[in-house]
C-alpha cells in the first residue's frame, strides 16, 4: 500500500496494488474527476510532481503526446509505483449521492438474447451491492481485461446485476462474453461508478435518448420507476439502431410496465433500406427524431447513452440548438 499525496494540502490516500489513482480515490471518498473510467475522455487527467507511476494502458486514446511531455497521466489508467507521489490536481466535492465502489464476485446466471449482437447477461453476487440506476461497473473478463459495463437492472440493494452487452466485431471483452462465457462462469466487477445516474430528486418529467448497447442504463432507469410509482415522472424514450434486427421494442415495454400511460417509445433506424426491412417507424439519426418529435425541451430532464459519435450529435441538439441548461442533460459516453 502507497500513500499519494494531493499537492496544496493535506489530503493523502492509499492507494493499493491492485488500484488505479483515481479508482483508490474513489474509494477514499476523495472525488478526483472522471467520467468513462476506460481511458476514453481525458477527464482524469492528473499532473505528477513527484514520484512514479505504472501507466496500465500506454495506447489510451485521450492522452496526446503533448499531455505526456507536460507531466499529465491519466488517474484511470495509471497505479502508483513510488511511495511519496504527489499529484497536482483539484479535487471535486464528494457527492453524498454517490456510493463508494467496491470489489466483488458476479456469477453468470442467464444470457436473455434482445436482437442481433445484442445480450442481457445477468449476475448473481453473494452480498447486497448498493448502486444507482443508470450506474455502471468495471467487469473482469479473462484473458482480456476490464470493460465497463452500465448496468440495466433495477439497482437498490439487489442481489442481481444486469448488463445489455453489444458484440463488437473484433472486440476482444465482448466476443469472450458472446462465445466463451457460460452459466456458472465467476467474473470480478468493481463499482459503482459514473454520474449519469438517475436523479429522483428531479421533479421534471424525463427524456431517455440512446444508441445501440446505451439501451443498458435506460432499462435501469425504466425498471426502476417500474417497480417506484411514487416516484411518478412521465417518461419519453428514443431509441436508436441501424437495422431492424437491432430492435427489440417489446423488451423495452416490458421494463416500462409499471410506467402505464406514463411512458412512450420512439425508435429510430439509420441504417441502409436493406438494413430497415419493412420497418415502417422513423427513420434517421436518433436525434433527428429527437427534433422532429419532442415539445417543450426545458420542462425535461435528460439522459443521454450510447457511443461517442451519437451522445456528441444528441449534446449538441438539446444545449446548442434548443438551449437545455446544461445541468439537465447527463450523459455517458461508451469508449
Ligand atoms: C462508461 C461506459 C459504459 C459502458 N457500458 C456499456 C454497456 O452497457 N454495454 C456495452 O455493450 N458496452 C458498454 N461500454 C463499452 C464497453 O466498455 C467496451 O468498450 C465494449 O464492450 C467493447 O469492448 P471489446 O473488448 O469488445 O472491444 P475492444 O476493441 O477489444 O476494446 C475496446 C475498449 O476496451 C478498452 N481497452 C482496450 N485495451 C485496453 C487496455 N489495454 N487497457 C484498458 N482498457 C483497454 C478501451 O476502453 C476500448 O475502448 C461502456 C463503456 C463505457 C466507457
Ligand atoms: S476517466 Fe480516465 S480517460 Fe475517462
Amino acid at each position: 500500500m502507497a500513500t499519494v499525496k494531493i499537492d496544496g494540502g493535506d489530503t493523502t490516500y492509499d492507494c493499493g496494488s491492485e488500484d488505479t489513482l483515481l479508482r483508490a480515490a474513489l474509494r477514499a471518498g476523495l472525488q478526483i474527476s472522471y467520467e468513462c473510467n476506460s481511458g476514453g475522455c481525458g477527464c482524469c487527467k492528473v499532473r505528477v510532481l513527484e514520484g512514479e507511476v505504472e501507466n496500465l494502458f500506454p495506447e489510451a486514446p485521450a492522452l496526446t503526446e503533448r499531455d505526456l511531455r507536460k507531466g499529465f497521466v491519466l488517474a484511470c489508467q495509471n497505479k502508483c509505483a513510488s511511495d511519496g507521489l504527489v499529484l497536482k490536481t483539484r479535487l471535486e466535492t464528494w457527492n453524498p449521492k454517490l456510493l463508494k465502489p467496491a470489489r466483488f464476485t458476479a456469477t453468470l446466471a442467464q444470457k436473455i438474447e434482445i436482437a442481433s449482437d445484442l445480450i442481457e447477461f445477468v449476475f448473481s453476487i453473494e452480498h447486497d451491492v448498493d448502486y444507482l440506476a443508470g450506474q455502471f461497473f468495471m467487469l473482469n473478463i479473462p484473458g482480456v481485461g476490464e470493460r465497463a459495463y452500465s448496468n440495466s437492472s433495477i439497482a437498490t440493494g439487489s442481489r442481481e446485476i444486469k448488463f445489455v452487452i453489444k458484440r463488437m466485431p473484433v472486440g476482444r471483452g465482448s466476443n469472450y462474453l458472446f462465445t466463451e462465457a457460460v452459466i456458472g462462469d465467476e467474473f470480478g466487477c468493481d463499482g459503482p461508478y459514473g454520474h449519469s445516474y438517475f436523479r429522483d430528486d428531479v421533479k421534471r418529467d424525463v427524456v431517455l435518448v440512446a444508441g445501440g448497447s446505451g439501451l443498458s442504463p435506460m432499462l435501469s432507469i425504466l425498471r426502476y420507476l417500474s417497480v417506484n410509482p411514487s416516484i411518478a415522472r412521465g417518461v419519453q424514450f428514443y431509441y436508436g439502431a441501424k437495422a431492424l434486427n437491432e430492435l427489440n421494442e417489446e423488451y423495452i415495454r416490458e421494463a416500462a410496465v409499471g410506467l402505464g400511460d406514463r411512458f412512450s417509445l420512439s425508435c429510430g433506424l439509420s441504417g441502409s433500406e436493406e438494413e430497415c426491412g419493412d420497418w415502417r417507424g422513423e427513420k434517421g439519426f436518433i436525434h433527428e427524431v429527437v427534433d422532429r418529435n419532442l415539445q417543450n425541451y426545458n420542462d425535461n430532464e435528460f439522459y443521454l447513452c450510447g457511443p461517442p459519435p451519437m451522445t456528441a450529435a444528441a449534446q449538441k441538439h438539446l444545449m446548442v440548438e434548443r438551449k437545455v441548461p446544461f445541468d439537465q442533460v447527463h450523459f455517458d459516453r461508451f469508449f
